[in-house]
């Protein structure tokens, strides 16, 4: 194998996904503990000390303790090279984590044993249906109270639509958990110590049909429901199919204790042996190997001022085929210009590192003058391609915001406009209107208070915001949508007509009815949803 195969064919670059409190954090800090990373456990994240995840890049992070941003972490395990994208949990930050989804080849699903499904789940689910890439799904706290297990594996299939294969069984939870029965292996692994830290629990392998011992670890009273539990699980279970695995139809599940580092290794390995290399990506039309030699990638995210010392911005560009190397001359499609990528970057664990190379799968962050927006394709200039674009979520909260002070009317439009390069906001502007007052739309409302603290912060300016009640915004398709056009529709009073950067024409309704009256009082009117590329 090539140097670029054997280093493409070891990596793995998946996304981990939960709904906040679920232990998507403890479970990242077991996989760098395992992968030698990082040294101590709570350095990913202390939330109630005043430690914080490295992907707190940004001080509104650390004033909430949430994590706002996706950060990206790499790290070697067992011969493999793992990327994983971490995906801030909370519900207003949902369209960063669906981009994040767009740059990895699988998800990691981490649940609550004792609340199963739960809104953010949900959501991101949806996203990875859509991409169909495989879910592996960790049922996690195994260690406190849960749900019935059959009940949490029905819910998944009732809910998601796919079917389920449990790799392995829970042997009771809380106080009386006792470990869990391995299928493949058909053997229990005991669980026998409560450890929160750097100390892997080693578990005690049992034959299950070694009734002496078994009843010696688990007693007998577990051991003959976890035979009868086994026996139903076999019957009613689908059987496993790694095809459907690796197409998003089959969802491996595994149950354990993140917190005590209990069923994380045996996941890791299984997830290492049933998750497949980088995915193939297509650019217009043209399924591109990750193995072709000519280097490509895409932008699926930016990042302004990580470094307030530097006031730095960062594309972050999945790697989709070839090798990165750094000084090399490559192809800004979207710019249509030959650029050189600077201070190539990958976050390491811990710390932020320059790296000369990166090969498809790799997630690498480069210094961005400002010339990339979300979607752009990066390649070599001999094979020039382009990616699709990642489509936009359609904005659901809105509100005028206007500059106070007219001497920063500079500062006042850079910040918007960069920030909604960014991608995290959407600015609209009023017919007539300048730069001065834009209507902001924003998928979750933290996001205005995101755009508040930067405003003042990175760019000096403070300005005037008016929350509009209005929820619903559609794209006026008919092609002969000019401004008196738009001035002679009859519209409710409270629907708005605005424009996007490009010139485009929306309307923004506050309710669905007004949807439906603009269309009945405006014969021929064409309205679209709104999921441009960005
Ligand atoms: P998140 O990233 O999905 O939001 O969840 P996180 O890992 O931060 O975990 C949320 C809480 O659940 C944390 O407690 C964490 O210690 C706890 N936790 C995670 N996995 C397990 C587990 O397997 N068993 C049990 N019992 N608890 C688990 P916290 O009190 O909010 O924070 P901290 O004081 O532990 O940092």
């Amino acid at each position: 194998m090539s140097d670029i195969s054997s280093e493409i064919h070891r990596r793995r670059t998946f996304a981990i996904i939960s709904h906040p409190d679920a232990g998507k954090t403890t479970l990242t800090e077991k996989f760098l503990l395992y992968g030698g990373a990082i040294q101590s456990a709570g350095a990913v994240k202390g939330k109630s000390s005043d430690r914080h995840a490295t992907s707190d890049w940004m001080e509104i992070e650390k004033k909430r303790g949430i994590s706002v941003t996706s950060s990206v972490l790499q790290f070697e395990y067992e011969g493999y090279c793992i990327n994983i994208l971490d995906t801030p949990g909370h519900q207003d930050f949902s369209e960063d984590t669906y981009r994040t989804l767009m740059a990895a080849d699988s998800a990691v699903m981490v649940i609550d044993a004792a609340k199963g499904i739960e809104p953010q789940t949900r959501k991101l689910f949806k996203v990875c249906a859509m991409r169909n890439i495989p879910i592996f799904t960790f049922i996690n706290k195994l260690d406190r109270d849960a749900r019935d297990p059959f009940d949490l594996i029905d819910e998944l299939e009732k809910e998601f639509g796919i079917g389920t294969y449990p790799v392995n069984w829970p042997i009771g939870c809380g106080v009386d958990f006792k470990g869990v029965y391995e299928r493949d292996k058909k053997s229990i692994l005991a669980f026998r110590e409560f450890h929160s830290g750097r100390k892997r629990v080693s578990g005690v392998e049992c034959d299950i049909n070694n009734v002496e011992q078994m009843d010696a670890l688990i007693g007998p009273y577990a051991r003959e429901a976890l035979v009868e539990q086994i026996d139903l699980l076999d019957g009613a279970c689908f059987d496993f199919d790694l095809e459907k695995v690796r197409t998003g139809k089959l969802s491996p599940v595994f149950f354990g204790s993140a917190l005590n580092n209990f069923g994380v290794e045996a996941f890791l390995e299984r997830f290492l042996q049933m998750s497949s290399e980088p995915l193939a990506h297509e650019s217009e039309g043209e399924v591109v190997d990750p193995k072709d030699e000519n280097f490509s990638a895409f932008v699926f995210k930016i990042q302004a001022n990580m470094n307030k010392a530097h006031r730095d911005r960062i594309a972050f560009m999945r790697i989709c085929s070839g090798k990165f190397e750094r000084g090399e001359e490559y192809w800004h499609t979207q710019g249509a210009k030959a650029i050189k990528l600077s201070q190539p970057q990958q976050m390491m664990a811990q710390e932020r590192e320059i790296i000369d190379t990166a090969y498809a799968g790799d997630i690498i962050g480069v210094f961005d003058p400002g010339i990339f927006s979300i979607g752009d394709t990066v390649c070599t200039k001999s094979k020039k391609i382009k990616y699709a674009g990642i489509p936009t979520f359609a904005p659901e909260h809105f509100a005028v915001v206007e500059q106070i002070d007219s001497m920063k009317r500079k500062q006042f439009a850079k910040g918007m406009t960069q920030i909604a390069q960014e991608g995290a906001i959407q600015i609209f502007f009023e017919p007539g209107s300048g730069m001065e007052r834009v209507v902001v739309g924003v998928v979750g409302v933290l996001q205005f208070d995101v755009l508040q603290f930067r405003m003042d912060s990175e760019y000096g300016v403070k300005y005037h915001k008016q929350d509009l009640p209005h929820q619903y915004i559609r794209y006026v398709d008919n092609e002969d949508a000019d401004d008196a056009y738009m001035s002679s529709l009859r519209l409710m009073q409270s629907t708005r007509w605005v424009k996007d950067v490009k010139g485009r024409n929306l309307l923004i309704f506050v309710g669905d009815y007004e949807i439906t009256w603009a269309l009945d009082k405006n014969p021929g009117l064409k309205l679209s949803e709104f999921n441009q590329n960005c």
